[in-house]
């Protein structure tokens, strides 16, 4: 018998060439993700999960699923997976590191690009016809040579924006748990305690999970010492920024500028106070959304899968503690 496996989403060909021929499949159809009564009865079956992060896999999912035994996301962040009640069942979980950094890093620095230079007001500005004539005063924004970035977490992500800030010509600041005197060296980072980070930082660019620590790591407190010329970029995930507090800094003109891809709820509700903020940009959580990156995600969650389906470690493994005990 082949091992049933449920997709949440349709994915690229990749991922489903890899699965269809070995396991019984089904895709959830739809462009929004299956309701959580639906996915609550269709794990009961299941040998293995591919998620998405818009997917919930708590405790109580993974206590209707009594035959699962692998859940691969279809992310490099986990943080809508309860990673310590998965390996306390012995189900493994994978995710796709590595592959999407470089194109994340594309987008972070580009927000920053684009919230420094008001690319996204310049295009409304054009197309409401308010270009009238060149003008000595109009959508004057910010340098981004010579400027100091800082950045919140040094990992894959946070390092391939570092390099794209260094060949910028900007001074880079960062503060991460673990210091890297490699990245130190051969980029010219400088470490310095969070404080010292968001006090001199020019441009604020997030790397960092989410985590019960970094969750509002952004908040009254931490905005206030920035720079009200600032502008912070987040390209991580939503939790970590207090929006009250961002919107409330954004609108005193206590923050110059914010660019995000990720917010607090997702989608962000059309009443959402900051979407009458000129000074912010919002993507919809699009850092991996290449057409190359997103197949190699595919893939990679594919081939995680089918090793834990194996009773294989999967090659990415989140948990890989949970394999011995599955
Ligand atoms: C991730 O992988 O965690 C991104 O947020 C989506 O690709």
């Amino acid at each position: 018998m082949k091992p049933k496996v449920f997709i949440t989403r349709q994915l690229p060909d990749a991922a489903l060439e890899m699965i269809r021929p070995v396991c019984e499949v089904e895709i959830w159809p739809e462009e929004l993700p299956a309701p959580r009564g639906v996915l609550l009865a269709k794990v009961a079956v299941l040998d293995g999960l591919l998620s998405m992060l818009t997917d919930k896999i708590d405790a109580e999912l993974m206590e209707r699923a009594p035959g699962l035994k692998v859940i691969s996301n279809y992310a490099v962040g986990v943080d809508n997976i309860d990673i310590p009640e998965a390996t306390r069942r012995g189900i493994i979980i994978g995710h796709t590191p590595g592959v999407l950094t470089e194109t994340t890093a594309d987008l972070a620095f580009g927000l920053l690009m684009a919230a420094a230079r008001r690319i996204v007001e310049g295009d409304r500005y054009v197309r409401a016809g308010q270009w009238r004539t060149w003008s000595p005063m109009v959508l004057l924004g910010r340098d981004i040579h010579g400027a100091t970035l800082g950045l919140v977490g040094l990992g894959r992500i946070g390092t391939a924006v570092a390099r794209r800030a260094a060949s910028f010509g900007m001074r880079v600041l960062y503060h991460s748990r673990t210091r890297r005197p490699d990245a130190e060296e051969q980029l010219g980072l400088i470490w310095a305690d969070l404080d010292t980070v968001l006090r001199e930082a020019d441009f604020l660019s997030l790397h960092t999970p989410l985590t019960p620590e970094t969750r509002h790591l952004i908040n009254a407190r931490t905005l206030n010492l920035m720079k009200n010329t600032a502008i912070l970029v987040n390209t991580s995930r939503g939790g970590v920024v207090d929006q009250a507090a961002l919107y409330a800094a954004l609108q005193e003109g206590r923050l110059a500028g914010a660019a995000l891809d990720v917010t607090d709820p997702e989608p962000l509700p059309m009443s959402d106070p900051l979407l009458t903020l000129p000074n912010c940009v919002i993507a919809p959580h699009i850092g991996s959304a290449s057409i190359a990156t997103r197949t190699k995600m595919a893939e990679m969650a594919a081939a995680n899968l089918l090793a834990g389906l194996r009773g294989e470690m999967p090659p990415h493994p989140v948990n890989p503690e949970a394999w011995q005990k599955g």
